[in-house]
């Protein structure tokens, strides 16, 4: 039975200090967590602006426009059974707005990042038939890597990763497998990456991508979960921030769980493409839709977020902050303007002791390890929120100095 593999498994982790273990806080804010009746203060969470600890469910609930909606917190169904409520539509609207989406394009709500990414590509590639292409960051989110296994072991593509944000690699890597085994060209190709990588904090050239991918007849997707919110024109993301157009980029991903303070995600395309999704996309068709409740709190805090300049500028100060006064310390930072500001340890045990060590004096910074990043890249996934003072940051740069 299951019992012997489940407790090896759980040894063996345990032994190469990797397992991992569930916590119960009482309290989370962007700066704060409460966990056993000792406040710590929070470098692990993504809530990038506070928005998420700023308008707590009292707040929105209280919001004068979503009073009387008789709003429910269940979906009560797929969308395609009951239909979808109107608050999802309005979300998806402002963010076909928010993101500079022409009238040819649409949007489609899944429950989870997770969700939109699975969603997205076991759709694309669902076709045993046809030859196809997956070529991935080979830092890409588990959610991106997980379904690109999974389509491939299902004989639906061919999945390939290229070096880290190196384009060379990918340019590279789409030259030699322009062609199936029958010397055709292969017709289906995707090129996947992230705005802002979640483990490292760095951004890809996404000109270059976008070029790259074009002359290559491939699409772009791009897993936008960490750049919307915090760059760009009023935190539209990351094509704004490199100034370029949404439709330079096939398939765009954006998440609610990081700066956004809230839950779900939103697929945006052409209505042609989101038309296939609604069919094919098993991810959106067989599961309950995203909760108009957080349908609606996504949509209070994209507007907080699109007209509150400051959170941005205060994140961003933060950020500088943090760079220029760790700068002296012994340990590497990862090459990163974003609120992700890894501190790259190496060792696994290591990390962990860091990380202990810093609970031990009131300040909360994970200990990211394999398999969620690679063997020995070990770090603390320090995260910088606007919501943090000044004299926070220098807890924690005095206690990583220590
Ligand atoms: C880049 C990226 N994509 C997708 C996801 C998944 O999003 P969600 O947490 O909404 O499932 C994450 C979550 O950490 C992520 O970092």
């Amino acid at each position: 039975m299951f019992d012997s593999i489940i407790k090896d498994k759980l040894a063996q982790r345990d032994n190469l200090g990797l397992l991992r273990r569930r916590i119960v806080a009482d309290e989370i804010s962007a700066a704060y967590l409460t966990v056993d009746n000792k406040q710590y203060i929070n470098f692990a969470s993504n809530d990038y602006l506070g928005i998420a600890s700023d308008n707590t469910a009292e707040t929105l609930l209280a919001t004068e426009k979503y009073k009387d909606k008789h709003l429910t917190a269940g979906a009560m169904a797929s969308p395609l059974v009951v239909g979808r409520h109107k608050i999802h539509q309005e979300l998806e609207q402002l963010l076909l707005d928010w993101v500079g989406a022409p009238q040819t394009y649409d949007c489609l709500l899944f429950g989870s990042g997770y969700s939109a990414n699975t969603g997205v590509i076991s759709a694309l590639f669902n076709d045993k038939n046809k030859d196809a292409l997956l070529v991935q960051d080979k830092f890409n989110h588990a959610s991106l890597m997980d379904v690109g296994r999974n389509s491939q072991a299902l004989g639906h593509c061919r999945q390939l990763r290229f070096m880290h944000n190196d384009l060379t690699s990918l340019a590279s890597i789409l030259a030699k497998s322009a062609h199936d085994k029958s010397a055709r060209d292969i017709q289906n190709k995707l090129v996947v990456t992230e705005g802002v990588f979640s483990m490292d904090g760095d951004q890809p050239d996404l000109l270059q991508l976008t070029q790259i991918s074009k002359a290559n007849n491939a699409w772009l997707m791009l897993d936008d979960a960490h750049g919307i919110g915090i760059h760009g024109q009023n935190g539209a993301g990351s094509l704004s921030a490199q100034k370029m157009a949404l439709t330079d980029c096939d398939i765009l991903v954006i998440t609610f769980g990081k700066a956004i303070g809230a839950q779900g995600a939103a697929v945006i395309a052409t209505k042609q493409t989101i038309e296939y999704l609604t069919n094919f996309s098993r991810d959106y068709i067989y599961s309950t839709h995203l909760s108009p409740l957080q349908s609606a709190a996504a949509i209070v805090n994209i507007k907080n977020i699109q007209a509150d300049d400051w959170r941005r500028e205060k994140l961003a100060e933060n950020i500088e902050y943090f760079k220029t006064h760790m700068s002296q310390c012994k340990f590497t930072l990862a090459n990163s303007n974003s609120p992700i500001q890894p501190i790259i340890i190496g060792d696994e045990t290591k990390a962990v002791q860091l990380s202990e060590q810093l609970k031990a004096n009131g300040v909360w910074a994970s200990a990211m390890r394999y398999p969620t990043v690679a063997k020995q890249q070990a770090r603390l996934r320090i995260t910088i929120s606007a919501a943090h003072s000044k004299q926070q940051l220098d807890q924690l740069i005095q206690q990583v100095s220590a």
